[in-house]
């Protein structure tokens, strides 16, 4: 069947951070209509071995697909480094985008400062990681924080508050050096954290450095690129969550109107 410019796009995550994408991707392009799938009832996939978040990738993807979506976004850093080389080759004709996090930009505006960046385990455990590490090795002093249990603040909308602070304190806090100079949000519900990354951070001048708008874009050209853009048209933005939970799907409008 031939991809026309009025399917949805589809986007995934294994719960509501991928939400933080979706929000660019709206603004970007208001006219598509898009579907987001949260798989919540498998949330977290960062601390799952490849195999099996592949697995759990593929099947949300599919979902999404017998939904007859014309693109797609995989907005999880952990699924992209597991499944999105794969996805590709399974769907050469699909539009599609996976997100990593944002080293380039931070290496490129570094001054020599250090540059932590926060992700699951497995994202930093992962091949693909690696290899994006030691491109930029020598340019900058590039140190990955393993960020187990911190998605689990997002998806019970704990986006603030003492035992947060108390779990950045513990997990970042050691990191944190006179000279660090920015932190990479290297996991898709990192930027709702913002506010709270802030405070926690007392008004040091530190940039906070998320990939959501990069990729948004990139999701953008390749759908111009194959002439499927849809413009002329109100958008809408439909979200689903595996774990069948209203409550989540609640959320993540409210987080989709999020002011960050
Ligand atoms: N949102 C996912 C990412 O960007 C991580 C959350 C999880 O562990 O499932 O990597």
């Amino acid at each position: 069947m031939k991809i026309q410019s009025e399917q949805p796009i589809g986007f995934m995550d294994s719960g509501l951070g991928g939400i933080s994408v979706l929000r660019e991707a709206v603004r970007l392009m208001p006219g598509e209509d898009f579907i987001y799938i949260g798989d919540s009832a498998h949330a977290p996939y960062g601390t799952r071995p490849q195999e099996e978040i592949r697995r759990l990738t593929y099947d949300v993807v599919d979902r999404l697909l017998e939904r007859g979506i014309k693109a797609l976004a995989v907005a999880c850093n952990t699924a992209t480094g597991a499944a999105v080389a794969s996805l590709r080759q399974m769907y050469p004709e699909l539009p599609l985008v996976g997100i990593e996090p944002a080293i380039k930009p931070a290496v490129e505006t570094n001054r020599g400062g250090r540059i932590l960046v926060m992700a699951t385990p497995m994202t930093i455990r992962q091949d693909k990681f690696k290899r994006l590490l030691a491109k930029y090795e020598g340019l900058a002093e590039v140190v990955p924080i393993p960020c187990e249990g911190l998605m689990e603040f997002v998806e019970a909308g704990t986006l603030g508050g003492e035992q947060l602070d108390a779990y950045l304190e513990r997990v970042v806090g050691p990191f944190l050096t006179e000279d660090t100079e920015s932190i990479v949000l290297g996991c898709t519900h990192c930027p709702f954290l913002r506010p709270d990354l802030r405070s926690f951070l007392k008004g040091r001048e530190i940039a906070l450095i998320d990939g959501s708008y990069g990729t948004a874009r990139e999701l953008r050209r390749r759908i111009e690129e194959a002439g499927l853009l849809r413009q002329g048209h109100q958008g809408s933005v439909a979200i689903e969550n595996t774990s069948g939970n209203p409550e989540l799907v609640r959320r993540s409008y409210e987080l989709l109107q999020m002011e960050l």
